[in-house]
């Protein structure tokens, strides 16, 4: 029995972006554990204010809404819960080089199967998280726009191919089962098992800093779910708490 995600189900057929779709409807915001899924977005989001290109029907673009059960210092940490739940599904089915990019892209060999993208926002119930789940499960390379042909991959080209519905409550039973975890308070377990499926840990990247750029080397979670880095030009370490990192 799910607790936080997938307690109702609300299909569309197209739509400019699910998360726009509930942030801008408080009657759905109020709806702890509903799920809406389309066919088709006409304008889905991506982070840092980026476009999210999902293609013909058939690929999974659904957003939660997710009222979590955990101390307000951690809410930051709810995009890392959720993109260790994605990975979980994905793991469960067997793929193989399967690895989360920071904070929480999931991908294959490398390349980017499914992306992310958690809103906060209050209600008169609580804060509540918008989790746009972005995974791209048919098509191959000729079908993704130019610009990103070559770094994204989809779950087709691989082999699998579970059909959308029985993937969305694959996906939602694993969120919901790292979500009680969360609840139960098994944060610093929950963060091992992220490092543990992290391609991002060890690795040396550039990121933007106060405007300005730094390389620096991944040294894991912090106590909080930020990101603890080692940076080259002084050694210090310091703690990233949003937006990318670039492997370099
Ligand atoms: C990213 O990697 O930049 C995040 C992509 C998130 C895409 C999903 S698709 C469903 C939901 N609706 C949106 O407009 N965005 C998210």
């Amino acid at each position: 029995m799910r607790r936080f995600t997938g307690l109702s189900l609300l299909h569309l057929e197209t739509v400019d972006s699910t998360n726009s779709y509930i942030l801008s409807r408080p009657e759905l915001l109020s709806r702890a554990g509903l799920v809406v899924y389309a066919d088709r977005q006409t304008r889905g989001r991506g982070r840092m204010g980026r476009r999210w290109f999902s293609g013909k029907k058939g690929n999974l673009i659904a957003s939660l809404v997710i009222y979590p059960d955990l101390p307000e210092s951690y809410l930051s940490c709810m995009t890392l819960l959720v993109g260790l739940g994605v990975h979980g599904a994905l793991s469960a089915l067997g793929l193989a080089d399967l690895s989360i990019k920071w904070p929480n892209d999931i991908l294959i060999a490398g390349k980017k199967v499914c992306g992310i993208l958690c809103e906060t926002t209050v209600t008169p119930g609580g804060r509540v998280v918008v989790a746009g789940i972005g995974l791209n499960m048919i098509g191959g390379d000729d079908d993704f726009p130019p610009e990103v042909r070559g770094r994204l991959t989809t779950l087709e080209s691989h082999g699998l191919g579970p059909g959308r519905e029985e993937m969305l409550e694959f996906v939602l039973d694993h969120v919901d089962q790292v979500l009680c975890l969360a609840s139960d308070g098994r944060m610093e377990m929950l963060f091992e098992k992220w490092e543990g499926c992290s391609s991002s840990i060890g690795r040396r990247v550039r990121f933007r800093r106060g405007g300005n750029t730094c390389v620096a080397t991944i040294a894991g979670l912090g106590p909080r779910g930020d990101l603890a880095v080692r940076l080259e030009d002084s050694g210090a370490m310091v703690s990233v708490v949003s937006g990318e990192v670039e492997y370099l």
